[in-house]
């Protein structure tokens, strides 16, 4: 068989922890309408000539499967965005149901062990798993996504956190090798939610990508096992608004040697992300990540603030209003302020789309550990310091140059 062919026969699946969610649930349209040819690829970054000739695998290639807590299915997920959210054409969505409906027969039950008090008041789906430890969870994990890559003859599966964001999570001096993890897998606090289904993909051997903040594959113990079992992992918490425009802005206030004095960041958004967030244990995880990234990027720390609220109206839709203070020649004080209004799907979902093609072709290239050209994707990336978007890209592009000169 040739390449080409081979390339045509291959088929892949993605599996979406929060499947039915905002993110996962657009992902799935998004797939979909692409497959139909009834909308274009524009917002991912894999579309653009850089990947020209770079072998990712094509919309029609993926299957959709996943895990959720909540009852519900693709097509009614995606319906109520539209209704809600105003969002989405309602042409496309009656192009593509057939594939909302087939794809929601892949939809597994997943679990909340360890995942707060906040994700758990979501989960109403009557078969929940009464898995108690991590290490039995992790199996029940393992056995859907076997038995979603064997129903559908998949060469490849790659698994994507897209799940709602839990509280932040200390890790110890026992999270630190794959071997004293194993030790403590029957302790059920032992490991957040997240981290267990990142075992789970990892152990596997497929591509795990970790798009929230939640702990997910920042384990150390857990990195270890991704160089075992030769799986490629990225993360973590996508990069998507206001946290985009600081790491493009940032460096050029850094570039024209202009003094940022202070940085004021106010979301509000009002999904059902923004109503997990409200609680203040699962805010802290989300803040940390947004606020840093100016220190970060500059050699000094100017008085920095975030804030996120839940405002219920705003739907899917969410306002950064940014106020930055800084200081130029003759210590002459001026502001730059900007307002970014993004319906937080429709920015997130491509992404999730371009990562799951570049941690599949990283899984056939033998990739295994931290992805780090990925950065560019995300707000804290593994592995990685740098946070100045262009850099970032920098990364990305020299390793697409190394695939194309082979
Ligand atoms: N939209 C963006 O621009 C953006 C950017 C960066 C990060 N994120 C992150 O992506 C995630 C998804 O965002 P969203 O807007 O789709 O949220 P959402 O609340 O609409 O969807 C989350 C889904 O995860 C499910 N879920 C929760 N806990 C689960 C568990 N333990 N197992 C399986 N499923 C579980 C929920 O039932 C829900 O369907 C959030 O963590 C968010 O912070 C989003």
């Amino acid at each position: 068989m040739n390449v080409e062919a081979f390339m045509a026969d291959r088929r892949v699946g993605i599996w979406l922890v929060g499947a039915l969610g905002g993110v996962g649930s657009t992902v799935a349209l998004g797939l979909a309408a692409l497959r139909e040819q009834c909308t274009s690829p524009r917002g991912m970054m894999t579309a653009l000539p850089l990947f020209d000739g770079v072998d990712l695998d094509s919309p029609d290639q993926f299957v959709l499967g996943g895990h959720d807590i909540r009852r519900g299915d693709l097509l009614s997920s995606v319906s109520d965005l539209a209704r809600d959210a105003s969002i989405f054409d309602p042409t496309v969505i009656r192009a593509v149901q057939s594939h909302l409906s087939e794809w929601s027969k892949n939809i597994r039950p997943g679990t909340v062990l360890n995942s707060g008090d906040a994700i758990a008041a979501l989960a109403d789906r009557p078969d929940l798993p009464s898995t108690r430890s991590p290490r039995e969870a992790i199996a029940s994990m393992r056995a859907d996504i076997s038995d979603f890559r064997d129903r559908h003859k998949l060469d490849q599966v790659v698994v994507v956190n897209v799940a709602s964001t839990e509280p932040p999570f200390s890790l110890t001096a026992d999270h630190g090798s794959i071997g004293q993890l194993n030790e403590r897998l029957d302790d059920p606090a032992f490991l957040p939610v997240s981290s267990l289904y990142a075992y789970a993909a990892i152990d596997s051997g497929w591509p795990y990508v970790n798009f929230t903040p939640s702990t997910g594959a920042s384990v150390p113990g857990l990195v270890d096992l991704a160089i075992q079992r030769g799986s490629p992992i990225a993360g973590q918490d996508g990069k998507t608004g206001e946290t985009l425009l600081k790491s493009v802005l940032a460096p050029m206030f850094a570039a024209r040697n202009l003094r940022i004095l202070s940085w004021v960041g106010h979301n509000i958004l009002g999904n059902r992300d923004g109503q997990v967030l409200h609680d203040p244990r699962n805010k802290a995880g989300k803040m940390l990540a947004k606020d840093r990234i100016v220190s970060e990027i500059l050699d000094y720390s100017p008085q920095t603030h975030t804030s996120i609220e839940y405002i219920e109206s705003l739907n899917d839709w969410k306002t950064a209003w940014d106020h930055v203070h800084f200081e130029g020649f003759l210590g002459v004080k001026m502001t730059l302020q900007f307002t970014w209004q993004g319906c937080d799907s429709a920015l997130a979902a491509p992404l999730v789309i371009d990562l799951a093609r570049l941690a599949l072709l990283a899984g056939r290239r033998k990739e295994s550990g931290i992805l780090t050209h990925l950065a560019c994707f995300f707000k804290s990336p593994m592995g990685v310091t740098e946070h100045d978007f262009s850099r970032q890209m920098t990364m990305l592009a020299e390793y697409v140059r190394t695939l194309q000169t082979r």
